[in-house]
């Protein structure tokens, strides 16, 4: 009904080379291993991207981490979304909690380039999440609404299909802090009831989410094993061939 996606979020680590053998690593080893209606995703810095999507493969695609708002223009050291997609990219990361905390990348601008992703046929892993005081003061779900209503809501059905979303709580992004898979599940389930609210059962039961943070190839499977959870937000993992493998794997259970 809905694909599973395992996607890795190279962040900015590796240099060209150390990223092209790793990809055909991925390549390689994942030939085997994607059963069904899933789909391995790779993003990586933009160095790479041009040269890993000539790897691409039907069930390994490519995806960027960042695009410019603005469709071209006098934008020194930014990169385009035309630009993304002229390489062979499939996806882009919007609204990952990097961007927002060290780059103030606000709700309002997280529209404005999930517009321009779209117009430009790059599908947004749109990233949101609660941080540790918002988890422990309880508020969280309010944050998260107010994420997807600020973030994508303005988005019609249609443009809304291609949305890919990821949670990640931040306060287990790098930590080693997995949430719990009931911890997970919890919020995947509200999050797939208020788009459910917005735009109908059945879009929000054929709307990916993915959970990020500290996932590993020990904990991929309980969290996976989980109703909501459609597949993984991988960084540090995805560094390693065997552990992003393995994690890929994990949905062979499902
Ligand atoms: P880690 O898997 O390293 O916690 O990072 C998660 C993440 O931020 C993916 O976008």
């Amino acid at each position: 009904m809905r694909k599973n996606i395992v996607a890795g979020n190279w962040k900015m680590n590796l240099d060209y080379e150390q990223g092209l053998s790793l990809f055909s690593e991925i390549v390689n080893m994942v030939k085997d291993e994607v059963v069904g209606d899933q789909e391995v995703v790779v993003c990586s810095p933009f160095i790479h991207l041009s040269s890993i999507a000539k790897l691409a493969t039907a069930k390994v695609a490519v995806g960027a981490q960042n695009i410019h708002q603005a469709d071209a223009g006098a934008y020194t050291g930014e990169v385009s979304a035309s630009q993304v997609k002229s390489v062979g990219a499939a996806y882009v990361i919007l609204g990952h909690s990097e961007r927002r905390g060290y780059f103030g990348e606000t709700d309002a601008l997280l529209a404005e380039k999930v517009n321009t992703a779209l117009k430009n046929e790059l599908k947004p892993i749109f990233c949101i999440g609660e941080t540790k005081d918002e988890r422990e003061a309880g508020n969280f779900f309010d944050i998260i609404k107010t994420q997807l209503e600020q973030g994508v809501f303005h988005l019609s059905a249609e443009e809304f299909a291609k949305v890919v979303l990821a949670y990640e709580p931040v306060w287990a992004i790098g930590t080693g802090l997995t949430a719990s898979p009931e911890q997970a599940q919890e919020v995947h389930a509200f999050i797939r009831a208020t788009l459910a609210a917005k735009y109908g059962q059945e879009l929000a039961d054929a709307t990916t989410i993915l959970y990020g943070g500290s996932c590993n190839p020990s904990n991929a499977e309980d969290l996976f094993s989980q109703a909501d959870i459609d597949g993984g937000l991988i960084g540090g993992a995805s560094l390693k061939s065997r552990d992003f493998l393995s994690i890929v794997k994990a949905f062979n259970t499902k």
